[in-house]
């Protein structure tokens, strides 16, 4: 049993782009499935996905992130290992295409987990990851917004889950954070437990307003809701009830997979963008996805 689920950040979709957001969702749930069917891991799968997504200029991820107070790119990224409860994640780069990928060689070849600014594009120089200039990463699109102060709808993080065939689940999350964040601002999801959360029983990653994600350690909460018995699918609606409890208002989405390869899906906004594949093989896709009643 395999099974892969990505999703395009939680928002009000409907005031932007929603014909938009299914489609690269679809490419990417592919990608990583024939990645998974063809025999290879489910870190290698939502590294995969979630590099399609970082290089779409439509999400909150990699090239075309919303842009920081000064103008600028910062990027944020984690991804973590089920298995072994290992994760690399990178927090305020601005020079790396796909922040995932540095992610990853950390995860797979540093005796640290997190790296901050500086000093994880030094850990990317090592790894043979190209350092580009922040320029790169603005898209027209984003700068346009930026110069007439574009009002926030949409919390475009991109994130994908992946159960592989040896029964390994796998998560990465990606992001760009909050339009207009001053400089240095840090979101969720990079945070182990806020912005994604696996081990051996359940994943689960978020996106949404990162200071209210953290506050509650939404993914890390979510997983221990399957470990008490919950199917994923109610997981998920729970931890977003349990953080409506805590931070009325609050504005998050989660997508879940747990270890026999069910989906979970829960959001307290308006939308969030999701492309899933099913047991046949069959990719799916939905704006406001609901797996109680799959
Ligand atoms: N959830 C993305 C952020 O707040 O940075």
């Amino acid at each position: 049993m395999t099974g892969i689920i990505v999703h395009g950040g939680a928002g009000s979709w409907t005031k932007a782009e929603p014909p938009e957001a299914l489609p690269p969702l679809e490419k990417a749930a592919k990608a990583g499935w024939q990645i998974l069917n063809s025999g290879g891991s489910a870190l290698d799968a939502v590294e995969a996905a979630t590099i399609l997504l970082e290089d779409h200029p439509l999400y909150d991820a990699g090239y075309g992130s919303y842009l920081t107070e000064q103008g600028e790119v910062e990027l944020d990224a984690i991804i973590g290992d089920g298995t072994t409860l290992n994760f690399g994640a990178v927090a305020g780069v601005k020079h790396v295409k796909n922040p995932i990928r540095l992610a990853r060689g950390i995860l797979e070849h540093s005796d640290h987990n997190f790296f901050i600014g500086d000093g994880a594009e030094d850990i990317a120089r090592r790894l043979g990851i190209e350092l580009i200039s922040n320029l790169l990463l603005v898209s027209d699109r984003e700068f346009s917004r930026f110069e007439k102060r574009y009002e926030q709808t949409v919390y475009g993080t991109v994130g994908a889950i992946a159960l592989d065939n040896d029964g390994r689940l796998a998560v990465a999350t990606s992001t760009g954070g909050t339009r207009l964040k001053p400089r240095g601002r840090v979101g969720d999801s990079p945070v182990w437990g806020a912005g994604a959360y696996v081990n051996q029983v359940a994943a689960a990653g978020a996106t949404g307003k990162g200071e209210q994600i953290m506050r509650v350690l939404l993914s890390q909460r979510a997983v221990d809701f399957v470990e008490e018995g919950q199917p994923a699918s109610q997981a998920a609606k729970s931890a977003i009830a349990n953080m409506l409890d805590l931070l009325p208002g609050a504005e998050a989405g989660l997508i879940m997979m747990d270890r026999h390869g069910n989906y979970g899906a829960a959001y307290s906004t308006q939308a969030m963008p999701v492309a899933w594949v099913d047991g046949d093989g069959i990719v799916h896709t939905a704006m406001n996805p609901d797996f109680s009643a799959v």
